[in-house]
């Protein structure tokens, strides 16, 4: 799956604030070295290297076109072509933050317990993940995935995104874990324009369906799911959409 960091910065003033919350949730340690894991355009990244002045800081993401726009803004952040489900760093590491991507990696009882046990003594593990998939925009795409012209093209496809419960990560963390805290945010977003759900996913969750269908085949599935949104997500008197996101915060330390 090739990312669009045009498509995905779209909206990156609303995309960057729970990333910021989880920035600002951190309290302040003295991190020699920290890493960002599925980095993307890493707007975020550069802000964790504002903030951990002290600390050699890692971008990385599997993805060529988002490294190549995060490399194209100059600074001290050292970029990483890697995919998550392989790091294994040489060292232990005081900080490990991720922003709106571990729900890409599958297994996560055996991801969080890894990149825990990556952690540094006294390391912190930030992470921040959409929580949205019982949201009408994913169970619209499901439901259209599994109609008859498109069920063989997009078997597998939406199988990503799988995001436990707050008490599953306590009790996978908690093993590895002094201090543990875990909560939900509902950001009510306020989109504008025409077709703003169908533009926001389109820089993210339908990019996996899109990798699976043909020109044709993506064109009607585009057009079967605007106007499916457009019922789930009317526009408002002043001709703005509301799209109310739910996401999970997870800040753990060993
Ligand atoms: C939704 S974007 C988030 C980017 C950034 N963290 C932010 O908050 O703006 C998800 C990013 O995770 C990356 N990603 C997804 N799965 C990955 C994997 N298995 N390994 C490395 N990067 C991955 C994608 O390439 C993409 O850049």
């Amino acid at each position: 799956m090739e990312w669009n960091p045009a498509l995905y910065e779209r909206y990156r003033q609303l995309r960057e604030r729970p990333g910021r919350d989880l920035l600002n949730a951190i309290p302040d340690i003295d991190a020699r070295s920290a890493i960002d894991l599925g980095c993307g355009t890493g707007y975020l990244t550069r802000q964790l290297a504002d903030r951990f002045a002290d600390a050699a800081v890692t971008g990385l993401d599997s993805d060529d076109a988002m490294l190549a726009k995060a490399a194209a803004t100059p600074s001290r952040v050292r970029w990483q072509k890697a995919d998550i489900g392989d790091w294994r760093p040489l060292a232990s590491v005081d900080l490990v933050f991720s922003n709106a991507a571990l729900h890409w990696v599958p297994d996560h009882p055996t991801l969080f317990a890894r990149l825990a046990g990556h952690l540094s003594p006294d390391g912190i593990l930030a992470v921040q993940m959409p929580d949205n998939f019982a949201a009408p925009s994913h169970l619209l795409l499901k439901d259209l995935a599994q109609q008859d012209r498109w069920r063989d093209a997009l078997a597998g496809a939406l199988d990503h995104g799988v995001v436990l419960s707050a008490a599953d990560y306590w009790r996978i963390l908690r093993p590895h874990c002094r201090t543990i805290d875990i909560w939900h945010s509902d950001y009510l977003q306020v989109l504008a324009g025409d077709d703003p759900v169908l533009a926001w996913v389109s820089g993210s969750a339908l990019l996996p369906v899109m990798t699976h269908l043909s020109v044709v085949q993506a064109a009607d599935f585009t057009e079967a799911y605007r106007m499916a949104l457009r019922d789930a997500y009317p526009r408002q008197i002043d001709g703005s959409t509301l799209f109310p996101f739910r996401r999970i915060f997870i800040l753990a330390r060993i």
